[in-house]
């Protein structure tokens, strides 16, 4: 018996599927990757025993079912790629220049509120926390006596999972100098676990970025992180990310972008710090300061 063929995705279905995940996690599907969004839902079909793309597509559109669905849809498109110390100069230039006027900024509050969005597995959160607490440790640094937190936040649940049981392999390694695992980090028989005083001051949250209501779980924050988040999203999602990071932020915090990002097109709401080995963006602080 010759067996099933594997379900095609037509470019009519493509197009549907595009609609609705750009409307709902804001993802912006380039038209050429149509084969590889087919073989990425192929096993969610399979699981389901959906024989088409066209049932699936139905299926996400107008079966109750469809909600929950549509998350582990999202989940199987989303790029998760990470690792511990990523672009490395942006994180030297944060603590050298960054962390020293965010720390002047919040003498009053002495708490230091920083949030990874999207976070993906963790390890932006625990390199973020990690630098933090290196930076406190100093009695002369302006952060020494501050509560510390970092706040981890992604639309995938599968990498939330991951990242609060916070136990990692070699590839997560890939950048860092082998004393950062050493001091850091208690090794297991299945990966490095992040040690306690590291994950006391972090939390992760599900969050969609593209739902501002939920996003007051973040509270108020002196920095975001949102590095290789906005590449993978459209102009208008883009923009509704920019807004909320705008309203999170104390007058004054910074945003950090991945290398390749920035709010050209995109956001005139911050303005840009030329910080000696990075650019960074800054909420001004304007006569929203005194309010
Ligand atoms: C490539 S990872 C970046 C991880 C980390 N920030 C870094 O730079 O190493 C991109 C992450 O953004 C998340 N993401 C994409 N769209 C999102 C959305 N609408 N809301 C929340 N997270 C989203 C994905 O799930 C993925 O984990």
């Amino acid at each position: 018996m010759n067996p099933m063929p594997e379900p095609s995705l037509s470019v009519e279905d493509y197009r549907a599927l595009r609609d609705i995940v750009a409307t709902t996690a804001g993802l912006d599907l380039p038209t050429e990757q149509r084969t590889s969004v087919q073989r990425r839902l192929r096993d969610r079909l399979t699981l389901l025993g959906i024989e088409s793309f066209t049932e699936y597509v139905r299926m996400l559109r107008y079966d109750p079912a469809g909600r929950v669905e549509l998350e582990e849809a999202v989940d199987a498109l989303t790029t998760n790629e990470t690792y511990f110390q990523r672009e490395a100069y942006q994180l030297r230039a944060f603590r050298d220049e960054g962390l020293p006027l965010l720390a002047e900024q919040a003498q009053g509050r002495r708490r230091l509120s920083v949030w990874s969005a999207g976070c993906s597995t963790g390890e932006e959160v625990y390199t973020l926390a990690i630098l933090l607490l290196e930076a406190a440790s100093e009695p002369s640094s302006p952060l020494h006596g501050f509560d510390l937190r970092v706040f981890g936040s992604d639309i995938s649940k599968r990498c939330l999972a991951h990242a609060r049981r916070a136990v990692y392999g070699t590839s997560a390694f890939r950048a860092t100098p082998p004393e950062f695992r050493k001091k850091w980090f208690v090794e297991r028989p299945d990966g490095a676990l992040v040690n306690e005083r590291v994950r006391q001051i972090c939390q992760f949250g599900h969050l969609n970025l593209l739902d501002a209501s939920r996003a007051v779980v973040v509270g108020r924050v002196d920095v975001v992180f949102c590095r290789n988040v906005l590449i993978y999203l459209g102009t208008h999602a883009r923009r509704r990310v920019i807004d909320l990071f705008h309203e999170r932020l104390y007058p004054g915090g910074l945003l950090l972008l991945g290398h390749s990002e920035s709010l050209l097109n995109v956001s005139t709401a911050f303005e840009l710090l030329h910080l000696r080995e990075d650019l960074v963006y800054r909420r001004p602080r304007g006569r929203e300061a005194l309010s």
